[in-house]
């Protein structure tokens, strides 16, 4: 597919922002949805709804086929190797809490330790912060360097004898860089350790194998791979799933209820109580479809990092020796700028970008800012759009010094 297709399919870039054609460049945030996504949506709304996994009659056996569907196609999508081992979630945040949750209650002890990226997207951060509060456990940063870099060196030396789970991202949201997941995983289980993997923006723009990665937890959210908001993915070991106890009760979560006690349905169903996401979840199949489709853009990826890096006054994060490394996010400072003023101007011209904190707050602390300026993009985002965007920058950051 050519990224004029790619393009003819996604309908908000034909919109104008004051009067200037949408730059969308805050996919890091949230993805745009495609016609197929929105069409698989509309459809199974108008035509198809009803509540999954209980009644008889037609249309909730088409619904429920949609949604294992779905379910089918992430399990091949990321190599799981069974498709119970894909709980659906409302998104990356919901499938970290449920890990943290339910990990904790089987694993975790007062004592014990929990270590965790220092770049971590706070989904993946608070969640441990909570169980460790719960438990009487304790929490322990791997650190970055100051490119952003994960320093996994430090890891096997941080691992002690009641570290029972490693938490890191793929890819960081801030940083853009691929954190080297199969080396830690090797390092997790050579030391006994459980390791759970943010996959929020990894799985955007990697190729996700988790037999490869090595990883016992791997989750996202559907929202930045084109499919619908409120979808989301907790992949696990079936081992594990099986040892850990579900942290929401309800309907269909069961096998059967007394009043004094209940047991609880298999997998994945232990882990999805009540009406789940009817109409948003089944529009993963055709997001998955798409990105199968995709082109490369690493053309834009080097341009916009070597425009960045040659520009004076502005300091990169997260920069690496080898681009293979990176995804196209780029998140940086502009020395006498402040980044909402520049976000701000750079909207007035019709780029969207991010600016703040990106819920990375330790982040931030550990490069001594009190926020950043990111632009991210998506194989739809053209050559174009990054010229227009650094020549954009240059101006705005004129305007302001
Ligand atoms: C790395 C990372 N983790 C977790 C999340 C949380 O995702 P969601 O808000 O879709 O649950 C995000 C969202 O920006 C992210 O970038």
């Amino acid at each position: 597919m050519t990224q004029q297709e790619l393009r003819g399919l996604f309908p908000q870039l034909k919109r104008t922002v004051y009067g200037k054609p949408l730059v969308y460049l805050d996919n890091a945030a949230t993805s745009l949805r495609p016609q197929p996504v929105i069409d698989c949506w509309n459809d199974i709304s108008a035509n198809r709804t009803a509540n999954l996994h209980r009644a008889v009659h037609l249309v909730a056996t088409e619904a429920t086929e949609a949604y294992e569907q779905a379910r089918a196609d992430v399990a091949k999508f990321i190599n799981a190797s069974d498709n119970q081992e894909v709980v659906f979630t409302s998104g990356a945040t919901h499938a970290l809490n449920v890990i943290a949750f339910s990990l904790g209650e089987a694993i975790v002890g007062s004592g014990d330790e929990i270590i965790v990226g220092e770049a971590e997207h706070h989904s993946n951060l608070v969640p441990w912060q909570m169980l460790c509060a719960r438990k009487g456990a304790v929490l322990k940063r791997l650190q970055v360097d100051d490119s952003g870099r994960l320093k996994v060196e430090d890891l096997p030396s941080l691992i002690g004898p009641h570290t029972k789970i490693v938490a890191i991202a793929h890819v960081s949201n801030v940083l853009g860089l691929v954190n080297p997941v199969s080396e830690v995983a090797d390092i997790c289980h050579r030391h006994g350790c459980v390791l759970v993997v943010d996959g929020a923006q990894g799985i955007v723009h990697q190729k996700v194998d988790v037999q490869v990665l090595g990883c016992d937890f791997y989750a996202f959210s559907g929202h930045k791979m084109y499919a619908a908001p409120g979808t989301g993915v907790l992949w696990g070991r079936k081992a594990l799933l099986e040892q850990m106890p579900p942290m929401f009760g309800g309907g269909e979560m069961i096998e059967s209820v007394s009043w004094e006690s209940s047991t609880y349905a298999p997998l994945p169903r232990k882990f999805e109580a009540g009406t789940q996401n009817i109409s948003g979840t089944p529009t993963l199949s055709p997001a998955i479809a798409l990105m199968g489709q995709m082109p490369e853009c690493e053309d834009v990826k080097e341009f916009v990092y070597s425009s960045l890096l040659a520009e004076s006054g502005v300091r990169l994060f997260g920069t690496t020796p080898d681009l293979g490394k990176k995804v196209p996010v780029f998140s940086f400072a502009v020395d006498g700028a402040h980044h909402e003023d520049l976000a701000l101007i750079l909207d007035k011209m019709g780029i969207a970008v991010r600016s703040g904190q990106m819920c990375a707050e330790p982040l931030m602390d550990r490069f001594g800012v009190t926020g950043l300026l990111r632009a991210s993009f998506a194989p739809y985002n053209t050559l174009q759009d990054a010229e227009y965007f650094i020549s954009s920058l240059r101006k705005s950051i004129k305007m302001l010094q």
